[in-house]
């Protein structure tokens, strides 16, 4: 018998068919069966009558419990009343393993057994429907670069140096030297884009953030794109552009799983060109008449973000951060060279900074000056400062985290949702 998969059962309506999956659900009636059965790609009941299958069938339909695995046999009747709108009346049916007692019920469980049984947890429908946004936004970032022509250049994970602050890094041994996982990419996008001129680069980060916070991953997955010849206008541009796409790619492939995590369209449905821009001392403007406590001078709080971004329906940028709070490679503004030449982008609804960019310092003499300020190790940058003696031009770009877009986009609190296996600042199992 032919095996389907359930997302293709509209295909096989009034045909015998093999579908295999796990028990969802079940419920008896009398000489009826029903079994909600699941597969990855979807949902339906498959309904065991005892008259049309063998006693040794019936009584196996007996022993399944929540999880267990099977393969069903059966014909494929259209059913207005079912999930899905079709319905499986089985003729046979084999019970691949018999689930043990399945440690998650649909009773409400806490946030802390959850976890530890993530494995597990990912096979739910809400889990089920991240995963599955998650993969679409992934899918539609790459789309977006890929027929702009950008070239995807890989960038190493064990790296030699720091590129975003040298207190988040996690240490490791290499061979009896000091190496470190990379906190982002951009530093070989540098060298990559002089070569092909736009490039990106996707992948695991790793920060050892000590803060616990609902936005933070020690390890989170970044998309960042590097644009020869570009400056911030530029890459301020592209990005309100990437995320319009991302957000209307999802709000038309996966409407299905937005629905079924209970998001609200009209949110995501606002984000669109052009998002507003401000500065830094504008965002600081909107906080200072809120009452907030951070000094103007100092980089924001998460709470910070979320009241300027509750002043917008869709993704504010903020540009020209001071210097003394942003990475040694920014450029300097040439009105104020107090301010870099910078952006973040807010998400709205309160899930902060989504993509952080910038456009790099292009000159060897002030880089240099630069590396010894942040007390940068200069022999580890010597590769980089290479590429302000050869053919040195202005370059910008940015790097979107995965998580926190897909928080936003799915409307979920916690980015320990947003991948399938989270590293916490108190959790590395499973
Ligand atoms: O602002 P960040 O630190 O920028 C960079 O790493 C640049 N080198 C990128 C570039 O210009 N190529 O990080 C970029 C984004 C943030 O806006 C946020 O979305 C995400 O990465 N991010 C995190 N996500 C989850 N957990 C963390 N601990 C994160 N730290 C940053
Ligand atoms: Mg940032």
């Amino acid at each position: 018998m032919t095996h389907v998969y359930i997302e293709d059962i509209a295909d096989h309506v009034e045909k015998e068919v093999t579908l295999k999956g796990w028990l969802y659900n079940k419920t008896d009636k009398g000489k009826l069966r029903f079994l909600m059965i699941r597969d990855g790609t979807g949902m339906i009941q498959a309904v065991v009558f005892q008259k049309n299958v063998s006693p040794e069938v019936f009584q196996a339909t007996d022993t399944l419990t929540q999880e267990s695995s099977l393969v069903v046999t059966g014909k494929i009747k259209q059913e207005e009343r079912a999930v899905g709108g079709f319905e499986m009346d089985v003729s046979h049916l084999e019970a691949m393993q018999v689930a043990e007692t399945y440690p998650i019920t649909p009773k409400e469980h806490g946030t802390s057994f959850l976890m530890d049984n993530r494995h597990l947890w990912l096979r739910s429908s809400r889990q089920h429907s991240i995963m599955r946004v998650r993969s679409e936004i992934i899918k539609a970032c790459r789309d977006f670069l890929d027929d702009r022509g950008f070239i995807l250049v890989d960038t190493p994970i064990i790296t030699p140096a720091a590129c975003e602050g040298t207190t988040t890094l996690f240490k490791i041994d290499y061979f009896d030297e000091t190496a470190y996982l990379t906190q982002s990419g951009q530093l070989y996008n540098e060298a990559a884009c002089m070569s092909v001129g736009k490039t990106y680069c996707f992948g695991p980060t790793f920060r050892a953030e000590k803060s616990k916070t609902r936005r933070h991953l020690m390890e989170f997955w970044m998309i960042e794109p590097e644009v020869a010849f570009a400056d911030l206008d530029d890459i301020m541009n592209l990005a309100e552009e990437y995320l319009c796409t991302i957000v209307e790619r999802v709000l038309t492939e996966r409407r299905e799983e937005l629905k079924a995590l209970e998001r609200d369209f009209t949110l995501l449905e606002a984000v669109r060109a052009p998002f507003p821009r401000i500065s830094y001392h504008d965002a600081f403007d909107i906080l200072e008449k809120e009452g907030t406590q951070t000094p103007r001078g100092s980089d924001f709080g998460g709470t910070d973000e979320t009241i300027v971004s509750a002043h917008f329906d869709r993704p504010v940028i903020v540009h020209r951060y001071p210097k003394t709070i942003k990475a040694f490679y920014m450029q300097p503004d040439s009105k104020d060279p107090e301010l870099a030449l910078c952006m973040d982008i807010l998400a709205p609804e309160g899930y902060g900074e989504i993509i952080g960019g910038s456009q790099r310092i292009h000159d060897y003499d002030l880089l240099v000056e630069r590396i010894q300020e942040h007390n940068l190790p200069m022999e580890a940058f010597q590769w980089y400062l290479d590429l302000r003696k050869y053919g040195s031009v202005p370059h910008s770009g940015f790097g979107m985290g995965v998580e926190r877009v897909v928080a936003w986009i799915c409307g979920i609190d916690h980015v320990r949702e947003t991948i399938a296996f989270p590293r916490m600042l108190s959790r590395m199992y499973p």
